[in-house]
């Protein structure tokens, strides 16, 4: 089975709608209500779709999420059986704050091909399609990452840029990276984007490094893969609730090491429309009775590609 064009052009509906149901709530200082407004579209546009889908990344689990959590059934049950990982909201506080770089988020597989990832953190280590896969890893010291990736790219380690969330996490990480010169890019929230920033030189950054969340990890590692890019995560287990969560979601090896291609197999799809403008796309426009969103979408194609529309306010 293919992932069809007509499944894109709804996703690509569905994460334009439901970035304009946020659109009132940009700059009113409340993530809950934005999260809610956006939420409440996509889940109810994804039910009309014809697939036998479940969410396998989610809004939670069911006793903490009563929309979209991990296990709900999607669609009217007429169609290909498919794994969904959504994120009506990737970066809550941009919208709550009006800052740069907020997103709504959907990536979709045939069934089993997505990770049933757990609501936990996960490292991660990121690069661009045109590096070879066993240049970084997780396993390396960060002075190994930077001295191979200098090596392979032939670039002074003042001319490596690595993205990383602005944490006190990354104490560690970030003191290395100054040791060795490196230039940092921080970001205060939204690491899918700050990990795809590795998919096109036009960006500027080398390597994505550190700790965020795992779905957020697992909806990042399907658009890498579309794009040729390496990526590697795992997850860290702070607590017992985590731990048994994971073993009942038949995870045994709970320090693996997740390889792209262990997270996100054969075709996806993964669409990503802007709230507000961030380094990737445009947010919402509102312009005279339209709203003007844009999209950026992988499926078949190694490169990000942006699809605008034009949606009328009713
Ligand atoms: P939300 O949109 O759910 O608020 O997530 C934003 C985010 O920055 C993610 O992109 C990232 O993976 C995670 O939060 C990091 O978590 P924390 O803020 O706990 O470090």
């Amino acid at each position: 089975m293919k992932l069809s064009k007509d499944l894109l052009n709804s996703l690509i509906d569905i994460t334009s709608n439901s970035a304009i149901a946020c659109y009132p709530y940009i700059g009113k200082n409340d993530k809950i209500l934005a999260d809610k407004a956006a939420t409440d579209i996509m889940r109810n546009q994804l039910n009309k779709l014809s697939i036998k889908g479940e969410v396998v990344i989610g809004e939670g689990e069911l006793d903490e999420a009563p929309m979209l959590y991990i296990g709900e059934k999607i669609g009217n049950g007429n169609g290909p059986l498919i794994d969904i990982a959504v994120d009506p909201v990737e970066g809550t506080n941009f919208v709550a704050k009006n800052l740069p770089g907020a997103m709504s988020v959907l990536a979709v597989s045939e069934k089993g091909n997505l990770f049933n990832a757990p609501e936990t953190y996960m490292q991660k280590i990121a690069t661009g399609n045109n590096i070879p896969k066993d240049t970084v890893d997780l396993d390396n010291t960060v002075e190994q990452n930077i001295q191979n990736y200098s090596v392979v790219t032939n670039k002074k380690n003042t001319d490596i840029t690595v993205c990383i969330l602005d944490r006190p996490r990354h104490k560690q990480i970030i003191s290395e990276l100054k040791r060795l010169n490196v230039n940092i890019k921080y970001i205060s929230d939204g690491d899918v984007a700050g990990a795809l920033l590795v998919s096109d030189k036009k960006f500027g950054v080398d390597i994505f490094m550190g700790t965020g969340g795992g779905p957020e990890g697992v909806i990042s590692a399907a658009a890498l893969q579309t794009l040729n890019c390496n990526f590697q995560g795992r997850f860290l287990f702070n607590s017992s609730k985590d731990i048994n969560r994971a073993k009942q979601m038949g995870i045994k090896d709970l320090n693996k090491k997740y390889e792209i291609n262990e997270i996100i197999k054969g075709e996806s799809i993964f669409c990503a429309t802007g709230i507000t403008s961030g380094e990737l796309i445009n947010g919402i426009i509102k312009k005279n009775n339209k709203y003007i969103t844009e999209t950026i979408i992988t499926h078949n194609k190694s490169i990000l590609e942006v699809v605008k529309k034009e949606v009328s306010i009713t």
